[in-house]
């Protein structure tokens, strides 16, 4: 049975191919049609997910037809009149050369809350969902057991939102909504966080094991604040959530009795308050799969529908590129210029280059924060984020949980004048851990790296430049060495 989990026709679209409880191939469209965040299903990705046959159903990441429903509710009048965003339709209009077969449908919340679950390997786990919007819920606290249906404790719906909340924020701080609001939490370390109150104020009350809204943050903030700068906003509304996230892990806990954090969907993207839950909500383990916004859902969706427990490799589950990994080329290429491209193996799976569409550079040179950037021109606030060995990881970092090998936890860097270029203005490094068994290649790389250099580290950002979609095939790595002149290998 091979099913096709498809999230599509909102953001970041994406598609997973799963042969009966195997995730066998999971990419998102945008490193095929080279727009960044895609909502529809771009035909080179089609093409690369047929090459494992056909689908014998496909597994869809939420209810249309409920969707339509919280439009008209909500008064998004273009939204509820088009047909084009109905699947069957939509995937129809695609012509595509097999008969389409059946679809089944998860909620948005469902297929986060079961993708994440299934890939944990926890026997049972409370589960935050957080999120923006799908049909209509946007925040659910719920309770899995390996046998036995999802139990939900706690939900919240529209306009009752974190995820729209924090879009408002974004807009109101000058970035896009539903893009950008990674760059307001890094720039959350540049600013106080003085509107807190006034958030609780205007916008947030708090309602255990939640918070309601005292407004429709759909509509944002306008100019709320107009002396405010956009880091102290940013601040502030980074506290916030924190905050509201931490007490609805921490009552989580209690409600549940379980040892075990399962956090998914966008809210969970956010690395800093990720950690802070991670220290506070007094959870043994918590699991964050490497994509726990929207685009991860099409795995998730399969796990919904089937209700199975899914194998996955890791991460590594799109676009193949062949070849052992470069060691000793990297080794060269950074003792001789400070920073090189990597590009092998199957491409990240998620929002992070984790080691097989990465650039790499020595973290160690004061100007080598500003050398990355100009490489990939983007804005010099941004934080730069370290890997490490798994066995290094607790002497360089104060780390919130054991393991981070997908880059979703902040930790407090123990020799932060060593490594200039990987700490954040608040002190932090958003850490990824890397074990011998996950990634036997950049392990390698890690180790002969540190006996040539004595340095521990690597800075890891995705290769790519500024606004444009991690790169994905041999072609797009030819084009961007054309144009950086950076030795990708
Ligand atoms: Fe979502």
């Amino acid at each position: 049975m091979r099913y096709w989990g498809l999230s599509a026709l909102s953001h970041d679209a994406s598609l997973a191919v799963v042969e009966n409880d195997q995730v066998v191939f999971a990419a998102h469209s945008e490193r095929y049609s080279r727009i960044k965040n895609d909502p529809f299903l771009a035909e080179a990705l089609i093409a690369e997910a047929l090459t494992y046959g056909p689908p014998d159903a496909i597994a869809w990441y939420e209810r249309p037809l409920l969707k339509r429903v919280r439009h008209i509710r909500a008064g998004q009048w273009a939204e509820a009149r088009s047909r084009a965003d109905l699947p069957r339709q939509y995937l129809r209009a695609l012509r595509l050369p097999f008969p389409i077969p059946e679809i089944h449908y998860a909620s948005h919340h469902q297929s986060h809350a079961a993708g994440s679950f299934a890939t944990s390997n926890f026997d049972e786990a409370a589960v935050i969902v957080a999120d923006a919007i799908g049909e209509f819920r946007t925040f659910t606290v719920g309770y899995f057991r390996q046998r036995g249906p999802y139990a939900i404790l706690h939900r919240r719906s529209y306009p009752d939102s974190l995820g729209l909340l924090y879009s408002a924020f974004t807009r109101r701080c000058g970035y896009r909504p539903n893009e950008d609001e990674y760059i307001v939490m890094g720039m959350a370390a540049y600013g106080q966080p003085r509107y807190v109150d006034a958030i609780y104020e205007d916008f947030v009350e708090v309602r255990s094991p939640s918070f309601r809204l005292k407004i429709n943050p759909h509509r944002g903030i306008g100019n709320w604040m107009p002396d405010a700068s956009a880091e102290d906003l940013a601040a502030s509304i980074q506290n916030v959530v924190e905050n509201l996230m931490v007490n609805a892990a921490t009552w989580a806990r209690h409600r549940t009795g379980s040892r075990n954090l399962v956090l998914s969907g966008g809210i969970a993207l956010n690395c800093v308050a990720n950690a802070k839950v991670a220290r506070e909500a007094g959870f043994d383990n918590v699991w964050i799969f490497p994509n726990p916004g929207d685009a991860g859902s099409s795995v998730g969706a399969v796990a919904a529908v089937t209700g199975a427990r899914l194998r996955w490799p890791g991460p590594y589950l799109g676009t193949p590129l062949a070849g052992e990994y470069p060691v000793e080329a990297l080794v060269k290429e950074l003792t001789a210029g400070g920073a090189v491209g990597v590009a092998n193996g199957r491409a990240e799976f998620g929002p992070r280059a984790l080691g097989n569409r990465s650039l790499l550079a020595d973290p160690r040179p004061l100007n080598m924060k500003d050398q990355v950037n100009r490489i990939k021109g983007r804005e010099p606030f941004r934080p730069f984020a370290p890997v490490v060995r798994v066995e290094r990881a607790h002497e360089l970092f104060d780390m919130p949980v054991p393991t981070s090998p997908f880059m979703q936890f902040t930790a407090t860097c123990r020799r932060p004048a060593e490594y200039a270029a990987i700490v954040h203005r608040d002190g932090t490094s958003r850490v990824q851990t890397v074990d011998r068994a996950a990634h036997p290649g950049l392990y390698a790389l890690l180790e002969a790296w540190e006996e040539q250099t004595g340095c521990p580290l690597l800075l890891n950002t995705s290769l790519n430049s500024r606004g444009e979609p991690l790169l994905n095939s041999a072609e797009d790595v030819a084009a961007f060495t054309a144009r950086t002149g950076l030795q990708v290998y």
